[in-house]
């Protein structure tokens, strides 16, 4: 019905404003020395019918305001498709990506992306560039911040959860976008926007499930990548966008580029001039120009030439007009948001964020039974940069919230630990290594440096609190806007004097524990085996600071596990579990993959993640020894919390196919379940592969197969499993 309505709709424009909906502007000027602001206003090409989306608009009234104008005044009526980068929240943050996946809860992650399209929607929105669902192996990477870490399998179950989250209510239809089409996180050198180079093996197994998945749940767009993938960018990419995207995965929505991609076809030596760009572009089936105005300048031309068929220029413009009927955006077209609406939506969604940063936590280290700390701890010195910093704690990619509705981790403490004397002081300064023009825009301003004097006066003031207190919390990490687009980095060291102050406040013999905030796992060489309590805490969003109270406190018990391997340091990137085994012709520590100077296991391997209880999993069985290869195999196996209070475990399945036409990953994961169990309480967990998680990409087949072969089971709580079956799939 959709898509004949908008046949309708296209048998009355003109080849102009065809083209017009094909066309999205960013709202804002962008500050970049040398770009030039387009001097024709908004409100002319609305008139014009040449504007079908605009992106960056978050102000209610203004997108009335502009909406009113394309309703009323263009010559079609064709309301605009409001989009926007929402990532983890609107008014009220959730956590970092990366984060909200190390819950390993899905439905958790469901839950919040319904609720920040809710609230996005009452600003007008109705269309959010999210989930990003690139799988990223290479912390150097920023936007290793935005996905749900190295691992196909629990990528394909958090972009599903999130494309249901956004898409989920009829009430509020909202789109979801599917990005980055596909392999951006495999940028070299972990450098964003540089080319990936990915075998059509690794394409298809590691990163693409996470967008069939998204396919499959009905992810109405998808955007495609910036970098060159096998030295074809990625939105000019017949064989990406055509071949895979819409032919093998069915996929029929529209595809939007990143900003100013179809532009950059020209800048990345691809395309000759514009007008090629815009017609590469429109061959690959990008139907939407983010930023570059190639379309709007250059197709009218193609059009006259007979360089784009008209029949070309409708198949582009069709799903995006489909889309806004879909989105009900004719018949309700504008923001209902009233002044209250922000803290009305905060109020409502502070309990769930909470939870939500509670949940991502992960704990990954806890000498003595540090933490939880007793709720009589008198005196608290919370020590480091990040400890006051409520802005960053709602993370990158949080342009909507405000800093100052968020709970930062003093202020938490303070409310938790009423009796105590909760002190602060940062120590040391963070800044930002890599000043920029959008500074200020996408996180918080930057600080003017202290001067030596204050320095000095500050380092001593740090480790006087420390020096008279009872317990040390460390709060170290990077800034928000380190873990952005563009925010590559060469270390995963901590920036500027974070270690040395923490090596400084160790020595002081006091009890310290490590709260770590940022998205890439950061070289915990030294803390892994000095500081006594480690929790990575990502950035938890709006309610950071309540969330790391209630852990600090034992009023929540961690439960999440890691999605990436942590490196030892930043010599062993990229390192992920599910490689291949490796040539070994002795057994001798000599003839095989390693380095000679560092073991090749990560410092915490992926699926790790302590808890405030302990867990058995034991007693592993498989339904059957052997299968047909169209079959199932079941394994259960009994969970059971041997501590002393309530808390949760992740059972995690893993499989590795021993022989078959191709060499497959030692061990993949293909389930888990994240339980709650009372102290002494055990439960049953079964989880099931059949033929679809023993299928893979063949690269000697150039085809799927599900194979007959002898295969490995593992079940435990990381991917370091010992629980061991073994069955075989018959021919
Ligand atoms: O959605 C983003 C994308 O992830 C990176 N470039 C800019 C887009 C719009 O903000």
């Amino acid at each position: 019905d959709d898509l004949r309505r908008a046949d309708a709709l296209l048998a009355q424009m003109t080849p102009a404003e065809k083209i017009g909906q094909l066309n999205q502007p960013f709202y804002f000027k962008l500050p970049i020395a040398g770009f030039k602001a387009d001097p024709v206003s908004y409100e002319d090409h609305i008139r014009r019918g040449e504007i079908g989306s605009l992106l960056f608009l978050t102000d209610a009234a203004e997108i009335n305001r502009l909406q009113k104008i394309a309703l009323n005044e263009s010559r079609l009526h064709i309301p605009i498709l409001f989009g926007f980068d929402v990532i983890h929240g609107f008014d009220t943050e959730f956590p970092v990506p990366i984060g909200a996946a190390s819950s390993w809860d899905p439905e958790m992650v469901q839950r919040a992306q319904a609720m920040a399209a809710e609230e996005a929607w009452h600003a007008g929105l109705r269309w959010s560039f999210a989930p990003m669902v690139d799988i990223a192996r290479d912390p150097r990477w920023g936007r290793i911040s935005e996905g749900a870490g190295e691992d196909p399998f629990l990528g394909a179950a958090m972009a599903r959860a999130q494309v249901l989250g956004f898409q989920g209510s009829s009430e509020r239809p909202f789109l979801a976008t599917l990005k980055h089409f596909a392999g951006y996180g495999a940028a070299t050198g972990g450098r964003d926007y540089d080319a990936s180079y990915i075998s059509e093996e690794q394409l298809q197994n590691v990163y693409l499930p996470p967008f069939r998945a998204g396919v499959e749940a009905g992810a109405g767009s998808v955007m495609s990548a910036y970098m060159d993938l096998n030295d074809v960018p990625a939105s000019g990419n017949v064989h990406l966008l055509r071949e895979i995207l819409r032919e093998q995965m069915g996929f029929h929505g529209f595809v939007v580029s990143d900003a100013f991609a179809v532009g950059s076809l020209v800048t990345q030596g691809f395309a000759k001039d514009p007008a090629d760009a815009a017609q590469r572009g429109a061959i690959a089936g990008v139907n939407m120009d983010m930023g570059s105005a190639t379309y709007l300048n250059q197709m009218k031309a193609l059009l006259d030439k007979g360089q784009l068929p008209t029949s070309q220029l409708d198949d582009l413009a069709r799903p995006i007009l489909a889309t806004k009927y879909h989105l009900g955006l004719f018949d309700h077209p504008f923001s209902d948001a009233t002044g209250q609406t922000h803290s009305e939506m905060l109020a409502k969604h502070r309990p769930a964020a909470r939870l939500a940063a509670e949940r991502s936590a992960v704990l990954l280290r806890n000498e003595g039974h540090l933490l939880p700390l007793a709720k009589s701890t008198k005196r608290i010195a919370v020590i480091g940069p990040m400890g006051d910093r409520a802005e960053d704690m709602n993370g990158p990619w949080s342009l909507t919230a405000k800093g100052t509705d968020t709970v930062s981790v003093v202020a938490g403490l303070k409310t938790k630990f009423v009796g105590a004397n909760v002190r602060f002081a940062p120590g040391v300064q963070l800044i930002k290594e890599f000043p920029s023009s959008f500074d200020g825009m996408f996180g918080p301003k930057p600080e003017t440096p202290w001067s030596a004097e204050e320095a000095e006066k500050q380092w001593k003031a740090a480790l006087d609190l420390a020096r008279n207190s009872d317990v040390v919390v460390m709060t170290l990490g990077e800034l928000a806007a380190m873990d952005f687009e563009y925010s590559s980095r060469s270390s995963l060291q901590l920036p500027g004097r974070q270690q040395e102050l923490l090596q400084a406040v160790q020595a002081l013999g006091k009890p310290v524990v490590l709260l770590l905030f940022s998205t890439r796992p950061l070289d915990l060489a030294w803390a892994s085996s000095h500081v006594p309590a480690i929790m990575d805490c990502f950035f938890g969003g709006t309610e950071t600071g309540n969330a790391v109270a209630d852990l600090l406190a034992g009023d929540a018990v961690p439960g999440g596990k890691l999605t990436v391997s942590w490196p030892r340091n930043v010599g062993q990137v990229p390192v992920f579990y599910a490689h291949t085994a490796s040539h070994k012709p002795y057994d001798s520590p000599e003839f095989t993959s390693r380095y000679w100077d560092l073991p090749t296991s990560p410092l915490y391997p992926f699926g790790f993640g302590l808890s405030y209880s302990t867990f058995s999993i034991s007693n592993l069985r498989l339904s059957a020894k052997s299968s047909p290869v169209d079959g199932t195999t079941t394994a259960t196996v009994t969970v059971t919390n041997t501590g002393k209070v309530a808390a949760d475990e992740v059972v995690q399945l893993y499989l590795h196919q021993r022989y078959g036409s191709g060499s497959r990953p030692v061990r993949e994961l293909k389930g888990f379940r994240r339980v709650t169990l009372a102290p002494g309480q055990s439960q049953e967990v079964s989880l099931t592969v059949g033929p679809k998680e023993r299928t893979y990409f063949s690269a000697a087949k150039g085809s799927w197969v599900t194979e007959p072969s002898d295969f490995d089971v593992w079940v435990g709580d990381s991917s370091e499993a010992t629980l061991h079956e073994s069955f075989s799939v018959l021919p």
